[in-house]
Formats: structure tokens, sequence, C-alpha cells
């Protein structure tokens, strides 16, 4: 059984990974600002904005880390003011960067781990009021394909692409009935994800299950990136 951390296992698709992991056996540190209500889930408070990684209350060897924080604003181009990228960049990369960096030597100690990350189908998919999302998303995806190439072939490094997901992040574009129901008719298979879609996909891309892909950026999207039905 294996050793995996998760940045904001505390809601939405992290709490679900968390989840699938401990059923599976495994060992889970959660770092976030609020705790993780998973039972056996280790938690450490944690603002990836403001504080350092503590490696030294993380297990010796990390098989897996996954990193969750992210944004979702929308707006036109027009109005989003520059400092809203460079707060969506800060949550989206540069908090993955900063966990990244700290907990690699730990990553790599017995020979072979798996890194996870978040993008977005608005990379893939030009979609209106999506710029700064797409921005940070769209390095996140640099990131992936770059390090995949540094760090093998100990360390394997993907990203899921989610189209819009059940989850707090997400609260606002599922408000109310006519936006579920728009939402799910815009998806080739008719409804928008919830965090299990999710954390099935990840836990399969940070176990050994997937122990022949890195580098990829795998769309759990219901079909939105890729057909026009
Ligand atoms: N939901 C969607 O529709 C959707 C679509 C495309 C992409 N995504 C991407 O999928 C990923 C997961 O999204 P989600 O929907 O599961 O989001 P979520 O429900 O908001 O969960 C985010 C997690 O990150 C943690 N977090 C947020 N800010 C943090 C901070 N400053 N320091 C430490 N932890 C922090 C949160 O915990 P605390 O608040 O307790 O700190 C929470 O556990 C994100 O990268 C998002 O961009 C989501």
């Amino acid at each position: 059984m294996g050793n995996f951390v998760i940045i904001g296992g505390s809601s939405g698709i992290g709490q679900g990974i968390a989840s699938r992991l401990i059923d599976k056996g495994h060992i889970v540190v959660n770092m976030s600002r609020n705790p993780c209500n998973i039972s056996g889930v280790k938690n450490i408070v944690f603002d990836v904005t403001t504080d350092e990684v503590n490696t030294e209350s993380l297990p010796d060897v990390i098989n897996g880390l996954v990193y969750c924080p992210g944004s979702i604003h929308l707006k036109g181009f027009k109005s989003i003011k520059e400092d809203q990228f460079l707060a969506d960049l800060q949550i989206n990369v540069f908090g993955a960067i900063k966990c990244i960096k700290a907990c690699l030597p730990k990553i790599a100690k017995d020979g072979k781990g798996s890194i996870l990350m978040f993008s977005t189908v608005a990379v893939q998919l030009g979609m209106p009021f999506h710029t700064s999302v797409a921005v940070s998303k769209g390095a996140i995806e640099g990131l992936v394909r770059s390090l995949a190439a540094e760090l093998a072939p100990q360390i394997r490094v993907n990203a899921l692409a989610p189209s819009l997901t059940d989850t707090p992040l997400a609260s606002q574009l599922l408000s109310n009935e006519e936006k579920k129901e728009r939402s799910a008719n815009m998806h080739p298979l008719k409804r928008y994800g919830n965090s299990n879609d999710l954390a099935n996909a990840a836990t399969f891309l940070l176990t050994e299950e997937s122990s022949w892909i890195t580098g990829q950026i795998i769309g759990v999207d219901g079909g939105l990136s890729t057909l026009k039905v």
C-alpha cells in the first residue's frame, strides 16, 4: 500500500480522491485550510497562498501527490482585471509548483511515484469568459508535459481536464434547475460531472494501475472537448 498526499482534499474532487484511496487501503495525508472528514485521513492545516510546505510532517516516501486547489472566475476579457489573472495563476500554478518542489525528494525516494494536477476542458476548447482560467490551466498543461519529460522514468506526471463538475467550486454555475439542465445538455453524454467521475480517473492515474502513462492531459468531460453530436 502507498502513501498519498492530497493538497485540497477537504472538498469536491480532492475529497472524492481521499475516499477512494482510503477504501483501497492507502495512507492519505490531506493539506488544506479545512479538514477532510473522511475517516483515516491525516489532516494538516495548510494555506498554499501563505504557508510553506512542512515536509517533516509528511511520510518519508510519497507514492502519489495530487494538487487540487483551483479557481473558476468567469468574466469577459474587457472587464476582468489583470490582478485576477495573477490571483488565478497564484492558486492554480504557483501553488502547484511550490508543493511539487517541496515534496519531490520524497516522491523520488523509492524510485517511482506519480504527480497529478488539474487542467480544464476550457484549454482544449475555447469558450467565452474563460480567459483567466484558461491561461492558468494552459500553464498547468505545459508544466505537466515538461515535468513528465524531466522526471521520467522515476516519476509520472499527468493531469485531468474536467468539464463542469458538481463541487463547491462550481456551485454558482449549478445554482438552479435551469442552469443544471442547460449544463447537462451541453455535454454529449447529457450530464455534468460529479466528484466520483474525477476521483475514479484520478485514483487510476495516481496508482500503479497507470504505470505506463505519463505526460498526458486526460479529458473527463462528458465528451465536450472532442465530440459534436
Ligand atoms: N468543479 C469544476 O467544475 C471544475 C472544472 C474544471 C476544472 N476543475 C479543477 O479541478 C480542481 C478541483 O476542483 P474542485 O471543483 O474539487 O474544487 P473545490 O471543491 O473548491 O476543492 C478545492 C480544494 O482545494 C482546497 N484549497 C482551495 N484553496 C486553498 C488554499 N489556498 N490552500 C490550500 N488548499 C486550498 C480546498 O480546501 P480548503 O478550502 O479547505 O482550503 C478544497 O479542498 C481544481 O483545480 C479546479 O480548477 C474543476
